[in-house]
């Protein structure tokens, strides 16, 4: 479960500061599939960063699984993000790899077995 509460982003400050998210509620159950659209610039993109916290929100909270996010210092954030995934809207795929490959990079650097990163990968 992914529970978003009075989410804030706001970039800048004084008469340069731009609220890009202001004090958004939701929450998406395990296994739902959950669309955020609108229009460009509308702050998709930095949802979806500051729901995987690669970016800090202002204000308001981020919980996974009844883990508060938005509270981690930066080394609890970097375990945390290996049980979160992401897809960029940019190119993010190496052409000399199989998909195969592609999707096991991570777990190389992870240290995860061979076994195991095919079981995963599959
Ligand atoms: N690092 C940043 N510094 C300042 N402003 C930013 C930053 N990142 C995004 N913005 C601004 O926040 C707003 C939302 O941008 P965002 O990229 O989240 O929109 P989007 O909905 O993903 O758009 P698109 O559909 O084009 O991908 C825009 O006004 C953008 O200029
Ligand atoms: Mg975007």
């Amino acid at each position: 479960m992914i529970r978003i509460e009075q989410l804030t982003k706001v970039f800048g400050t004084g008469d340069d500061a731009t609220v890009v998210l202001d004090h958004l509620d939701f929450s998406v159950a395990a296994g739902e599939i959950f669309a955020v659209v609108g229009p460009s610039g509308a702050g998709k993109s930095t949802l979806a960063q500051c729901v995987s916290l690669l970016e800090r929100p202002t204000s308001g909270s981020v919980v996974v699984n009844g883990e508060t996010l938005s509270r981690l210092s930066e080394k609890q954030l970097r375990v945390a993000r290996r049980r979160i995934g992401t897809i960029f809207q940019s190119d993010g795929l190496f052409g000399r790899r199989t998909a195969a490959a592609n999707i096991a990079l991570p777990l190389e650097y992870l240290g995860v077995t061979a076994a195991e990163s095919r079981r995963r990968v599959a």
